[in-house]
């Protein structure tokens, strides 16, 4: 690619790579796992196909490559920054038991250099460099010289597994540099983080057993998983995931809508649009389970637009953000109704607000409160702490 990509140029580059490689595509689906899965939502483009990797057969055969939605909530807090996410979405390749992880990251590069112009100079990658348990990863090591690319060894960040038990492997992940077009590459991943990472290769042939054994699976698999907004970021040579096309709309209209600062106005961003997919999804706002993180997910936005005025109301949101924004996670959902959701949430809440001020407003809750009064708080008036905390903070 010779002028800046755009994000879809970017995904269908992607695709077309593998499937020239043999590679058939899944549809990449819904933020929803299936009701086996003890997870509330989908955290990565692996995870739907946990089965497969585990041995059995996918209908589709043993080279995959797909765009999966994904939603992370551990990074939450994080939200308002440059480069963090709650809904992003992974472009994936597997091989379930076929080729090996060497060829993986020969393809790898290949994309890299040749599909979206990356120069070498720019790359950088790390391997697992070996425990007490796992030997070093000689073989992604060898493939890295043999393709020329510097590397660095290291142990728990190349280790990658899914939780506490489950499917667990070495990876490899490759880093891009961001440091500008007049500033040379330096450092290393460890030591510099204008080395951005954008794909990880794992070489998924363990599963971590309940006692902490280490199983080798049946089949040895390759998972690899890219963020699509920080890969388009760093092709598009901007600092943050908000600069890039992919978040175009929202970019533009947001600003005169709502006159917020930096942090606050990516916060916005961030929460509404992943509200929008999780309700495409068809989630509701509830108190418990993924209900409850799309409820937090419209109230933080509002505490934040109400923060500076009272007035603001997502009946402005205009009609262009909510429909482009279904219609690049594919969703087949109707505006109105994500708006009603999106609405009666957001008068549920203001009701919450204004019982609060009054609850709050009684003597005596004046001066510190005990645990005794945010439980009385909570039980009887149905005002959960981290609001209570909000409205006395002046
Ligand atoms: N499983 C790896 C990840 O989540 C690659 O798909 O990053």
């Amino acid at each position: 690619m010779t002028t800046t990509p755009s994000g879809d140029q970017i995904v269908r580059t992607f695709i077309d790579f593998f499937r020239e490689r043999g590679h058939e595509l899944i549809t990449g689906g819904t933020l929803l796992p299936p009701s086996s899965d003890p997870v509330l939502f989908t955290t990565s483009g692996m995870h739907p196909l946990t089965p497969h990797l585990e041995g059995r057969p996918h209908p589709q055969g043993r080279r995959l490559v797909n765009v999966q939605r994904c939603l992370r909530t551990s990074d939450l807090d994080e939200v308002g920054d440059r480069t963090h996410l709650t809904v992003f979405e992974m472009l994936g390749s597997w091989s379930l038991g076929d080729y090996d992880h060497s060829q993986s990251l020969r393809w790898g590069y290949e994309l890299l250099r040749d599909g979206f112009g990356v120069p070498s100079e720019r790359l950088y990658v790390t391997v697992f460099g070996g425990d007490d348990e796992v030997g070093p990863d000689r073989e992604s090591l060898r493939t890295w010289r043999e393709l020329g690319l510097p590397v660095e060894p290291t142990r728990d960040e190349n280790w990658w597994s899914h939780g506490p038990v489950g499917l667990c492997g070495p990876d490899s992940e490759i880093f891009v540099w961001t440091g500008g077009p007049g500033t040379p590459p330096q450092g290393t991943p460890t030591t510099d983080p204008r080395w951005v990472e954008v794909w990880n290769h794992v070489s998924m042939r363990h599963r971590r057993l309940g006692d902490g054994g280490l199983q080798p699976l049946r089949q040895p698999n390759v998972d690899t998983g890219m963020g699509l907004e920080r890969l388009v970021t760093v092709l598009q040579g901007h600092d943050s995931v908000y600069d890039s096309d992919l978040f175009e709309p929202w970019t533009r209209i947001l600003p005169p809508l709502w006159d917020l600062d930096g942090r606050s106005r990516r916060l916005v961003c961030d929460h509404l649009r992943s509200a929008i997919v999780v309700i495409g999804d068809g989630v509701r706002p509830t108190n418990t389970g993924r209900g409850y993180v799309l409820r937090r997910l419209i109230r933080r936005a509002l505490t934040t637009l109400w923060r500076d005025d009272p007035s603001r109301t997502l009946s402005d949101l205009p009609e262009e953000v909510l429909r482009h924004t279904l219609d690049h996670f594919r969703q087949s959902r109707g505006t109105g109704l994500v708006r009603e959701v999106l609405l009666d949430e957001e008068r549920r809440f203001g009701r919450l607000l204004e019982r609060g001020r009054r609850v709050l407003g009684r003597p005596e809750f004046e001066g510190p409160l005990s645990d005794e009064d945010y439980h009385y708080l909570h039980d009887t008036h149905g005002l959960p702490r981290d609001l209570v905390t909000t409205l006395r903070t002046p």
